[in-house]
């Protein structure tokens, strides 16, 4: 076919790729940004092979044009994808996928290879990269190098370096080509700094995701990109004693026309702790009031800047970066050239590479010390990297998620969460706090000021009660894991009080001790006596021997079965997902042999299809 048979649209990634004489486009499918980080990286490292690369969001593209990808010599067509779920794509690859999976194009030609991002505390462990990988060569494409499967549980860092270690000599090969041998130290965007009076502080971001004065002026619909500036109508305490800190925190989304449903996720943007902010300023000798921009010197991007600008650096650290997240090695890389005294270089240099001594290394200097970007800078005093590269090279603050607590049958203009408080001491007598709840612990309603406001979105989730209030149901949610449950309680409740029938509600609640971190007791006890719930509880520490809920669960074995397998009732768990979940599930299973005389296979099966049917069903994170 002649390459001008090409219909070139805006999303054209052929037409970009030819018109800049490139051959590797590296598609990602990213929900938190780490996949799309590593394509970056992958389509940078390129040069080194003279194979100079892009990265592509399959939303923003004719993904169609990958059947067309062998017009251009020796092209490559990578793909970095994120599982999440239960064995979901990413929202940016959900249509892709979708293309891949129900048609039927034909790839010949096509070579490709695939790196999946996933977690494996999760059943459907990089369920979508290695579904991509099979079904690409199914349709004709031919891979290149083996799938890689990193694992956010362990070290999905160390898992792509020794991927990609592999994957360039196996790209080499293929195109006969020869490294350059050079480390192509390049800057991806350039430094635009705005003196007063080139620059309307109309047009400087302070904090916008998207749209500039999106806050100020707020026009539904909301979502990720547009997010609702919700008040924070309640903020209190949920734990009665302990060290610990678990947050209840109602958010007002009268004026904002969304909606949401028990089971539902809301969405929260963090701002960075300003103590945090400051000291990165100082460490840096940057001025953090000084506005910026940041432009991408790769023209045929579509993505201009790496967040919005012009800002400045203040509210770029604040709401735009990661900054204590553990920094990747490629951070590491470039920092080896802003330090002056040699061990300091030595030292990063040698975490940046991939021998076993240098991922010991960083495995103890940065994993194990939970040093982020500050502690870096602090403990590596001769490093001294300017503010807008930093900038460029930490990762996109993402929003966390949070289970919703209520029920919109009950509170109709409320969104609530239940919060557990992060913070916890490093090895280096450190002290670290999560970002978000942080911020939400500090930002509590106060007489006589404004409400603290909040950016947040709602997504849809998949975890519902059924549809018939009869249908019993069957909830294990320990520590934070009651959250979507208390929504559940109110939704059946709320039913019941309205003349409707409804079905058991057994729920499994487990804490540390029952004076201090037994979350909502008076509102499950007052279920309990209204009948509404039946309450099982596990408090692990109040006596010598631990108790869970699963210990409650396995004695019983038999309601268990009755609920599943007599009367079509729901299960659901939610909370953690590394531990808890695995071991109640183990539960469910034995429960099926041993009550529902089935064989391991056939109890596998008998989930899988209650899975499939959403009776049963897990909200669970690590
Ligand atoms: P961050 O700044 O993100 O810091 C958290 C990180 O710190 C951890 O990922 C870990 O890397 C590190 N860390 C934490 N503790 C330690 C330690 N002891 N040692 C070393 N490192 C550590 N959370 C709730 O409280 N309630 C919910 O209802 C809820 N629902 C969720 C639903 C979903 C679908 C998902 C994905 C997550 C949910 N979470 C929930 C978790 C929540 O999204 C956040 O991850 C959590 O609140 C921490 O956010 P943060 O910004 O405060 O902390
Ligand atoms: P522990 O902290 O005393 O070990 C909420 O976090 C509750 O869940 C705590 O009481 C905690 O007990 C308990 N828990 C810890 N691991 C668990 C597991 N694998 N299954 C069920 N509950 C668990």
């Amino acid at each position: 076919q002649a390459a001008g048979s090409i219909q070139v649209t805006e999303n054209s990634f052929i037409n970009k790729l030819k018109s800049s004489g490139r051959s590797l486009v590296v598609f990602y499918g990213s929900q938190t940004g780490t996949g799309e980080e590593f394509a970056g990286r992958l389509a940078k490292e390129g040069i080194r092979y003279k194979m100079k690369g892009m990265v592509a969001d399959p939303e923003e593209c004719d993904v169609e044009e990958l059947m067309k990808l062998q017009e251009i010599p020796n092209s490559l067509a990578v793909f970095c994808m994120a599982t999440y779920g239960e064995g979901d794509p990413t929202d940016n690859s959900m249509e892709f996928y979708e293309w891949i999976k129900n048609g039927e194009p034909d790839l010949t030609g096509l070579n490709y290879a695939v790196f999946g991002l996933g977690n494996k505390t999760y059943e459907h462990y990089n369920a979508v990269a290695i579904y991509l990988d099979k079904r690409l060569e199914e349709l004709g494409a031919t891979r290149v190098f083996e799938l890689g499967l990193g694992d956010d549980d362990a070290n999905i860092e160390d898992d792509f370096i020794t991927w990609k270690e592999k994957f360039w000599p196996a790209v080499c090969e293929k195109f006969n080509i020869e490294s350059t041998g050079e480390e192509e130290l390049i800057r991806q965007f350039r430094l635009v700094t705005h003196g007063p009076d080139d620059i309307q502080p109309n047009n400087i971001f302070t904090g916008e995701i998207a749209r500039l004065h999106s806050l100020q002026v707020q026009r539904p619909p909301y979502d990720a990109k547009n997010p609702f500036l919700a008040q924070i109508t309640v903020n209190r305490e949920l734990h009665k004693g302990g060290d610990r800190s678990c947050i209840h925190v109602e958010l007002d989304i009268s004026d904002s026309k969304m909606r949401y449903e028990a089971g539902d996720h809301v969405a929260v943007y963090p701002i960075n702790d300003s103590n945090l902010v400051d000291r990165l300023g100082q460490l840096t000798g940057a001025n953090l009031d000084e506005i910026f921009s940041l432009i991408n010197t790769d023209q045929e991007s579509s993505k201009k800047h790496p967040f919005p600008c012009p800002t400045s650096y203040r509210t770029a650290l604040s709401h735009y970066v990661e900054i204590t997240a553990l920094p990747r090695t490629h951070i590491l890389r470039e920092l080896v050239e802003y330090c002056t005294d040699e061990e300091d270089k030595k030292k990063l240099m040698l975490m940046a590479t991939n021998s076993q001594e240098g991922k010991a290394m960083y495995q103890s200097f940065i994993v194990e010390a939970c040093r982020n970007i500050v502690h870096i800078l602090e403990d590596v005093p001769s490093c001294k990297p300017p503010l807008d590269h930093l900038c460029e090279l930490l990762p996109r603050l993402q929003p966390r998620y949070y289970s919703i607590s209520s029920s919109p049958k009950m509170y109709p203009e409320t969104v609530h969460i239940t919060a557990v408080v992060v913070q916890y001491k490093t090895p280096t007598g450190r002290v670290n706090k999560g970002v978000t709840t942080t911020w939400l612990a500090d930002n509590k309603p106060e007489p006589g000021k404004p409400l603290p406001r909040v950016p947040v979105f709602i997504r849809k989730s998949q975890f519902r009660l059924p549809l018939q209030s009869q249908t019993p149901i069957i909830m294990v949610g320990p520590g934070t894991g009651l959250a979507p449950f208390r929504g559940f309680l109110q939704e059946r409740a709320f039913a019941r009080a309205n003349g409707k029938e409804v079905g058991d509600n057994v729920l499994y609640f487990g804490c540390r001790h029952r004076d201090q971190d037994y979350i909502y007791q008076e509102e499950l006890e007052k279920y309990e006596q209204n009948g509404d719930v039946k309450l099982n509880l596990a408090f692990s520490r109040d006596q010598k021997e631990k108790v869970y809920v699963t210990h409650l669960l396995e004695k019983d074995m038999d309601l268990l079965w009755d609920v599943i397998g007599n009367r079509n009732g729901h299960f659901y768990i939610c909370g953690d997902a590394k531990n808890m979940a695995v071991d109640v599930r183990n539960i469910v299973l034995k429960t099926i042999q041993l009550k529902g005389g089935r064989t391991e296979a056939e109890a596998a099966q008998f989930i899988k299809k209650l899975e499939s049917m959403k009776k049963y069903s897990a909200d669970v994170w690590s």
